[in-house]
């Protein structure tokens, strides 16, 4: 089960989305990785896990413009009708049938040579098995790419004082999670940062958004007048701008496992 439900948000995280360089800077740092990745595959089986409406896929499958016959799609993502789009939106990148799935299957060992969860790892259950069975999903020579922002990001801050605000701990996960976690199992793991910026016009109902993206039903509970106020900060002329980062985890899989 998600911890999160992004149905009831979607229109406020196409707004993060539109308004935020990070998508393209997260395919930049995806794409340097997987440079050499497709030669001499026949065949590259993909797992997208958390996948969206699919259009964060698209950007990076057309920017990587693999032969449509050698690319295989998983997609995994808890939202039905953002699978089901995902899915159409994604059809022309693969001759292939597309799987689409609501969690991700546990019975998956070594099946896939790539597996990307793009800003998804926040809302997991369980980090560390759900990290665990990634890892155990890459067959040899396979790679998994990992993004997710950590405690220098504002947005994440923001969870830190709304929260604070409910007397709650943040229910969800950050990058230092993830690497304690990858530590703690002793998987090795290289470690870059992609750096964006989120820039729209300073408007109550534009901050709103973003307040309603990061909290989503919490928010019903908190009064969002001090989460907007803490976006003054950031108050450009008429602009909110936010220069921030996020975190890259390259995780390649032993070439041969026992
Ligand atoms: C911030 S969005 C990222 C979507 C897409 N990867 C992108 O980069 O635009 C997080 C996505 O993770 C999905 N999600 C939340 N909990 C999940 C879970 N337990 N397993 C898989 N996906 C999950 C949400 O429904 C949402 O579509």
């Amino acid at each position: 089960m998600a911890i999160k439900d992004f149905g009831p948000i979607e229109s406020d995280y196409a707004f993060f989305m539109k308004h935020a360089t990070e998508a393209e800077s997260d395919v930049a740092a995806y794409v340097n990785e997987l440079k050499d990745f497709a030669k001499g595959r026949a065949s590259i089986r993909l797992l997208d896990f958390g996948c969206g409406t699919g259009e964060f896929t698209q950007r990076f499958a057309s920017t990587l413009n693999w032969p449509p016959h050698v690319l295989r799609m998983t997609l995994v993502e808890p939202v039905p009708h953002q699978l089901s789009e995902a899915a159409q939106r994604l059809a022309a990148f693969s001759t292939h049938p597309i799987e689409s799935l609501q969690s991700l299957p546990l019975n998956r060992k070594r099946c896939f040579d790539l597996v990307l969860s793009n800003h998804v790892l926040y809302y997991v259950e369980d980090l560390d098995s759900t990290l665990g069975q990634m890892c155990e999903s890459l067959g040899p020579w396979g790679k998994l790419l990992l993004a997710i922002a950590g405690w220098e990001n504002p947005l994440i801050q923001l969870w830190k004082t709304g929260f604070e605000m409910l007397g709650r701990s943040i229910p969800y996960s950050v990058s230092e999670d993830v690497e304690s976690v990858l530590q703690r199992r002793g998987t090795p793991y290289l470690k870059s940062k992609a750096f964006y910026q989120l820039r729209f016009i300073d408007t109550e109902e534009n901050r709103l958004k973003i307040i309603r993206f990061l909290f989503g039903e919490h928010l019903q509970e908190l009064s969002p007048r001090r989460l907007l106020k803490e976006l003054d900060p950031f108050a450009r002329r008429e602009h909110i701008e936010i220069s921030t980062e996020s975190d890259h985890y390259t995780i390649d899989s032993p070439q041969v496992l026992e």
